[in-house]
């Protein structure tokens, strides 16, 4: 730690301020964490050239030295130094995709150490598109380790009031300039593959890949059981304290209603939408909307982290399938159900 205490930056988040993200920055450059908003959740960032870093990032959260972090990017340059080759498919999705929420597995260079890498001699990177985002790697010059800046196994945090409930007092700095606007994490593509293989879902889709890259490439690699290739994915995830149980049956407001006869006396709550908020008996979480996909999956996190704020014992959510980015948000929701989910199947 630098300093006793986390010191908060207040950004603007259209015209950040440059002493403030100056800084920032520094924090980084000494040695330093600091936790900065992306357009998809917050990250705890450090030095990714420096193992000790990588070590203290893995300590801050509670993280398995095994689970890789990503590296963060502001400029082409940088790509070409963490690697010793950037692939064709590489260019071409940077082209279309980047600023953006799109993380790529590649072969890495000596630049970046095995600490960063969990071991492996490939290395996630991605140039985020939030402008303090970019500053603040751009300021500092080097690539920036982060992973999303929460306790290992909590919600991502998708508002600085997250990242300050699990890691004040626990690091050098934490950037606020708003809510991230996307609030699952990046999707993970693993070009060191051939077809190269989606390992994480996110608001960058199978099909939007497969548009630009011309050919169809997979999805689903990050969860083998076995030997998880995104070895975050093997990880007890986004869990609340809360037993949460989700149910996706044709009549999924009536079997709510059914189980929730059964925990009457419980501290219990219903994840919904607007469109069936109204329908239960006990308190309700609105995601959004069914109609917009993308307003329930930048609302999810915040919800899971409220359910253990207000104390909430059992839960039951609808599933979002069917809705925009349903695919992500599901990806999600069922590890943080510890996969306990009700189908009409099942
Ligand atoms: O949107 C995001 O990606 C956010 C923001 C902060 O950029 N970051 C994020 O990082 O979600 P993290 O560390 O929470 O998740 C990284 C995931 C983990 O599941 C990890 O196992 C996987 O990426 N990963 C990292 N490096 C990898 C590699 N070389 N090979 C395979 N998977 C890798
Ligand atoms: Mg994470």
């Amino acid at each position: 730690m630098l300093n006793k205490a986390t010191k908060i930056f207040k950004i603007n988040e259209k015209n950040p301020e440059e002493g403030l993200i100056e800084e920032a920055a520094d924090i980084i450059k000494k040695g330093g964490l600091l936790a900065f908003p992306t357009e998809t959740v917050y990250g705890l960032g450090g030095d990714a050239r420096d193992p000790q870093v990588s070590k203290k990032i893995y300590s801050a959260k509670g993280r398995p030295s095994d689970n890789p972090l990503i590296v963060h990017i502001s400029n082409m340059e940088m790509l070409e130094k963490i690697v010793d080759e950037v692939p064709k498919e590489a260019l071409v999705l940077a082209k279309a995709f980047w600023p953006g929420p799109l993380t790529f597995i590649l072969k890495k260079s000596d630049y970046i150490p095995k600490e960063t890498t969990g071991g492996l001699d490939t290395v996630a990177v991605r140039m985020p598109s939030r402008l303090s985002a970019r500053l603040i790697i751009d300021k500092c010059g080097i690539p920036v380790a982060a992973p999303s800046a929460n306790i290992s196994g909590r919600p991502s945090p998708t508002k600085a009031e997250h990242v300050i409930e699990d890691f004040d007092g626990r690091i050098d700095g934490i950037v606020d300039d708003g809510p991230s606007p996307i609030g699952l994490e990046s999707t993970i593509l693993d070009l060191t593959v051939n077809p190269p293989a989606i390992l994480r879902k996110g608001y960058i889709e199978k099909q939007d890949i497969d548009r630009v890259l011309g050919v169809s490439v997979v999805e689903g690699g990050g969860e083998t059981v076995e030997k998880p290739k995104a070895p975050g994915m093997k990880y007890r995830h986004y869990a609340p304290k809360a037993e949460l149980t989700i149910i996706e049956t044709k009549d999924s407001v009536g079997k709510i209603s059914e189980l929730l006869e059964n925990v009457k006396n419980k501290n219990v709550a219903v994840v919904t939408t607007e469109e069936n908020k109204d329908k239960y008996p006990c308190r309700t979480y609105i995601a959004g909307s069914r109609k917009n996909g993308r307003e329930i999956m930048s609302a999810i996190y915040g919800i899971l982290r409220d359910l253990d704020s207000d104390g909430i014992e059992v839960a039951f959510s609808e599933g979002f399938s069917d809705v925009d980015h349903g695919s992500a948000i599901m990806e999600r929701l069922i590890k943080a159900a510890g996969h306990r989910i009700i189908r009409d199947d099942s």
